[in-house]
């Protein structure tokens, strides 16, 4: 994996951030990595759990089989993260048995269609919960569960519950009625327990390598925990995100040219707005404002924007070098307004896309970077998770708030129990 910085440099300092001023963040490296470790976060360290990754495996490997569907029932970080791994690593167009459903709404049609799809027979629902009390997950397993009930079929063959090892109703249902569970580890955020059983068990489940998504985010954690700036990806990304947010790009729009990383732009999204929308020590209101795009399909929808709209964004665009498939256009002879096109495959027409829109956007002075892997596989999701979890870490220290909270959601929570018991 690799960071392209040219278009952060290239352009005039009044909207980028010159190599002087890059480098010279380096000095605050050390002191932000033993900040963020006396926050008490386990999101680097539960890639070593060893024991939970060999357990996910044998459980997949006994059932995977005796299902055709596995339904996750959760939301936010719960959600997200599984998504992307389903639609990052499997076919686009053929979904193999067992089929991955992530239900992250309780959107009545929804629930109402899903349950005239499904054979509860050959169902698993996983209910992902950290706290195990989300009222929306509750509700949807409440509903499921009673399907399952009337469907005369056992609870505990049709439902694993993924949550706190200690506390919380489904951990307590799970001790209770003999449900088989999988814990998140209590010291990882929802937003960052994608590499946790929340979302290694529904990626084992469908198939999924889990190990070498795990060695691909240990191979960021090395860099993530280096006092070499010029090792670290993670602490370069969130200098130059930060620096320009200084300079009014406050709005980071995460553009992935390979459709099956649309979903990682969600992810992402989700990361950023909740680890970075905050109060500071100063009592000043902070944050960076997420946007999902993709490439090349929004530059006919949002390039308009982002090319003459509000300087008030940085550009990530994040690029795939080579695809697993790379069919060839073939330009008939007698087109020959296409002949350009002659020669060329899908990828290098989408490549010189990707360039073509950064380097049109520089000439406008909106500063754009380019993250680029060599494939996409497990081993480089796991990078590109950890390239973000580490980057999301240090804008927290730079910002001055703390990354890992999420007090400004919980109000909503109180008045709909308040307003529904009333
Ligand atoms: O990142 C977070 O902490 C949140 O988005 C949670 O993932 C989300 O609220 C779901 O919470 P839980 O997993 O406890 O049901």
């Amino acid at each position: 994996m690799k960071i392209d910085f040219q278009h952060v440099f290239g352009i005039d300092s009044a909207h980028g951030m010159s190599r002087e001023a890059f480098a010279s963040s380096a000095e605050k490296l050390p002191d932000f990595l033993s900040q963020i470790q006396d926050r008490g976060q386990d999101f680097a360290a539960i890639l070593d759990d060893e024991e939970i990754i060999h357990d996910i495996e044998q459980f997949a490997q006994q059932k995977k089989e005796q299902y055709d569907d596995i339904v996750v029932l959760g939301i936010g970080g719960s959600a997200l993260g599984t998504i992307v791994l389903r639609d990052s690593l499997n076919k686009k167009f053929v979904q193999e048995k067992p089929r991955l459903h992530i239900l992250e709404n309780i959107d009545p049609d929804l629930i109402a269609e899903s349950t005239q799809f499904l054979n509860l027979e050959k169902t698993l629902f996983l209910v992902v919960s950290k706290s195990g009390e989300t009222p929306e997950i509750l509700a949807q397993f409440f509903y499921f569960q009673d399907q399952v009930i009337q469907a005369n079929l056992k609870i505990s063959d049709h439902f694993v519950f993924i949550t706190d090892p200690e506390k919380g109703f489904l951990r307590k249902r799970s001790i209770e009625k003999n449900i088989p569970s999988f814990p998140v580890p209590p010291r990882v955020g929802g937003r960052f327990s994608v590499l946790t059983s929340v979302g290694l068990l529904p990626a084992a489940l469908i198939g999924i390598n889990i190990r070498s998504l795990i060695e691909g985010a240990k191979e960021t954690r090395k860099q993530f925990l280096s006092k070499n700036f010029k090792k670290n990806l993670s602490f370069q990304l969130a200098t130059v995100q930060f620096h320009l947010a200084q300079k009014g790009k406050t709005q980071n729009v995460l553009m992935p040219y390979a459709t099956k990383l649309r979903t990682f732009s969600a992810w992402f999204a989700q990361l950023l707005a909740e680890s970075t929308g905050k109060i500071n020590t100063d009592g000043k209101n902070v944050g960076l404002t997420p946007l999902a795009s993709l490439g090349v399909t929004d530059q006919h929808s949002q390039l308009q924007l982002y090319a003459q709209g509000p300087a008030d964004k940085l550009i990530l665009f994040l690029s795939v070098e080579k695809f697993s498939m790379d069919p060839m256009i073939p330009v008939p002879e007698e087109n020959e307004d296409g002949q350009f096109l002659n020669g060329v495959s899908f990828g290098k027409l989408l490549h010189t896309e990707q360039q073509a829109t950064a380097k049109s956007l520089a000439e406008l002075d909106r500063p754009s970077l380019n993250i680029s892997i060599p494939e996409i596989s497990e081993e480089t999701l796991g990078q590109l998770f950890f390239l973000f979890e580490g980057s999301t870490a240090f804008l927290g220290e730079f910002l001055e708030i703390d990354a890992f909270d999420q007090p400004g959601v919980e109000r909503s929570k109180q008045l709909t129990r308040e307003s529904l018991s009333a």
